[in-house]
């Protein structure tokens, strides 16, 4: 099993990366560490320990930075809506979240836990970064780091800039500087994964709250998806990371070096990719193609499983 941490800002394909990890026995999930990103701090953290709460579980739940490291705050509520969950019926969180800061509680966890943690973050990496400015040394002690951000080809906010990277590049830029061998499942891969009108069926047939808010979710979602892309399908991104984990099987990469633009400008925030490589020494593992329709089946089947 993988012990993970889940540095995260739900939203909504967030929430179905929370759902898969806490229905899946190859994963035990230790504790959330809550970012700004899709929303404010303030509801990320509240819809964690909502999530978590549905799911039946008590994992903790910790609150992190409220701001990037270095530019201002965006936010897209256009996706997510106001909250970050568009569901109706959720409860009130029954706990509060821990009292530990998220990028202290990643220090101490990984501490405490030497070579034996998996970091997963599908959110800015400002906390990581914070950890990492925190404990110089905890790159060399995390098992494995994988982030759903970035691009090698276009981006979502801006024409090169995916959301998660645009949100806070300087985080980024710290974690892909670190040592540490990032496993990067950016918008080429996660636009793979698309979840479409037939998947929501399935949803709402589990006939369970979890299958039932999924459903609304993913419902929003996808009309956003078919409103500013066109699409016929909405990219599940987040939880690509925790499929990935459950079966590497279902993904294929490739070593590349990538460098993150902080240069404010119309490439400010962009994961650039090294192809043909020459730039410098591999420090990322790219996705590049999902086996899609097992990832749907995988997340489908496992939700399922959730009371
Ligand atoms: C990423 O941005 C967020 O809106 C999603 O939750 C995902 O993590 C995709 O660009
Ligand atoms: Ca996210």
């Amino acid at each position: 099993t993988h012990r993970i941490l889940l540095d995260c800002d739900p939203g909504h394909d967030d929430a179905i990366a929370i759902f898969l990890a806490l229905s899946s026995p190859e994963i035990e999930l230790l504790g959330i560490t809550a970012t700004h990103g899709n929303v404010g701090i303030e509801h990320t953290v509240r819809n964690a320990l909502v999530l978590t709460q549905l799911a039946g579980t008590e994992t903790p739940v910790y609150a992190g930075a409220a701001l990037p490291i270095i530019r201002d705050p965006i936010q897209a509520t256009r996706v997510h809506g106001k909250t970050g969950l568009q569901a109706t019926g959720l409860p009130e969180p029954a706990r509060a979240p821990e009292s530990l800061h998220a990028a202290q509680a990643i220090v101490e966890i990984v501490r405490a836990n030497p070579h034996e943690i998996t970091l997963v973050a599908t959110g800015p990496l400002s906390n990581v970064a914070l950890a990492f400015r925190l404990d110089p040394e905890l790159p060399t002690l995390i098992k494995k780091l994988v982030w759903m951000g970035g691009s090698t080809t276009y981006g979502n906010v801006t024409p090169s800039a995916e959301f998660n990277a645009f949100a806070d590049p300087h985080a980024a830029y710290i974690v892909f500087n670190s040592g540490i061998k990032v496993h990067q499942f950016g918008l080429n891969l996660t636009l793979q994964v698309l979840v479409k009108e037939e998947h929501i069926q399935v949803l709402q047939a589990i006939n369970t709250e979890v299958g039932r808010i999924s459903a609304e979710l993913m419902g929003h979602y996808v009309q956003f998806y078919r409103e500013r892309y066109n699409l016929d399908g909405a990219a599940l991104h987040d939880p690509c990371t925790i499929a990935y984990l459950i079966d590497p099987t279902l993904f294929s990469g490739q070593e590349y070096h990538v460098q993150v633009d902080i240069q404010e400008g119309p490439n400010f925030g962009r994961t650039v990719c090294d192809y043909w490589g020459g730039q410098g020494p591999a420090n990322t593992w790219v996705a590049t193609e999902a086996n899609s329709e097992e990832v749907m089946s995988l997340i489908l089947d496992r939700l399922a499983t959730l009371k």
